[in-house]
């Protein structure tokens, strides 16, 4: 019995995620797969009324599931980073997610703004480090609110974090098998101390891995690479606040921030399933949101878990409903209804 815990959250995140359980539900029954859930009302609401944001024990309570599903996290009437620390990096950093998967894949179908390139050009992984950098939350003010105000934000990288997340991009890789080629994304130039920590651990590393090849791109220069040449990429492994940006913009090209997926993974603990879109309050109720992001995670979580078939069906049925062209257009306000979206994917199953 697979036990997955459920964490729907704020703006869209509910009606996204309910898409995501529609078209687990379906292929579960399809496989007779066995699974249980259990609801946490973790996010702005909860905070706005009790003044907490994760209440004591939930990190203990969340690392006994097999997975959790999150839909999105970002509250209008609550200040920014009190959420996003409290809640996403909370569990991230506290359940040891040091992963932060994302592919970055273009489905038949998709519009792309990318003159020239389709499916067969933009389709990799990146392997964005997930417990360290700026993110850590290291650093202060000093002279708060004066003219002679100064403030801090530490970037920190370790080289046991280092390691470990370069270790699992030279495994995925292998594992992808496709050109296996693994680029590492960094701003080694400027970034002389911590930077220079993740090209000789890559360097290191990369001796084990012969038959990968090690390729080297500055992150500025990613960016442009990843719109003129997408096709050069197989594998990135990256910084967090890399990962973070250009998965933003990895999203785009792949059609979306209504299509793209990610995993919070901690190989050998808890992880957590998202769609890389925030919470969108504008669209909030509204039934305009696009899930498809949220029901490709549920792919991603099946799959982590073991559930390959469930999984492969999963990803058939989206790409069998982006295919058909029933949804010309991915953007929340544009697409076909949440609950439609769900419905066709769940048809499609
Ligand atoms: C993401 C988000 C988060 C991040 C925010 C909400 C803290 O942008 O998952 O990419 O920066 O990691
Ligand atoms: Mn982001």
């Amino acid at each position: 019995m697979l036990k997955i815990a459920v964490i729907p959250g704020d703006g869209i995140g509910p009606e996204v995620v309910r898409e995501g359980l529609k078209v687990l539900e379906a292929v579960a029954k399809a496989i007779g797969l066995k699974y249980q859930l259990t609801h946490y009302d973790f996010g702005g609401d909860r905070y706005l009324a009790t003044g907490e944001v994760l209440p004591e024990g939930a990190l203990e309570e969340l690392r006994q599931f097999d997975a959790i599903y999150l839909g999105a996290v970002g509250h209008p009437e609550v200040p920014a980073g009190v959420l996003e620390k409290g809640l996403l990096l909370a569990i991230r950093f506290g359940l040891d997610q040091y992963v932060n998967l994302r592919p970055i894949k273009l489905y038949p179908g998709v519009w792309t703004p990318i003159k020239d390139k389709g499916p067969k050009e933009i389709d990799f992984v990146v392997v964005r480090e997930n417990t360290e950098d700026m993110y850590v939350g290291t650093g202060g003010f000093a002279h708060y609110g004066t003219p002679d105000e100064v403030a801090t934000q530490v970037a920190i990288y370790t080289r046991k974090g280092t390691e470990r997340i370069i270790r699992y991009a030279f495994e995925l890789t292998r594992k992808r098998n496709r050109k296996k080629k693994l680029t590492m994304v960094d701003k080694s130039n400027v970034l002389t101390y911590g930077h220079d920590l993740w090209v000789r651990t890559f360097n290191e590393v990369g001796e084990e891995y012969p038959d990968i090849e090690k390729d080297h791109a500055y992150v500025d220069a990613t960016c442009m690479w990843m719109v003129k040449n997408p096709e050069w990429f197989d594998v990135i492994v990256t910084t967090n606040m890399f990962g973070d940006i250009i998965t933003d913009l990895g999203a785009m090209i792949q059609g979306g921030m209504g299509i793209a997926a990610s995993g919070n993974i901690n190989p050998a603990g808890a992880s957590m399933f998202e769609p890389i879109h925030g919470s969108a309050p504008k669209y909030a109720g509204q039934n305009k949101a696009n899930p498809l992001a949220a029901i490709s995670a549920v792919q991603m979580l099946l799959d982590h878990v073991g559930a390959a078939e469930a999984a492969a069906r999963v990803e058939k049925a989206i790409a069998g409903v982006l295919a058909s062209g029933k949804i010309p257009d991915l953007s929340a306000g544009k697409c076909p209804p949440t609950s439609e979206i769900g419905d066709m994917v769940a048809a499609a199953l």
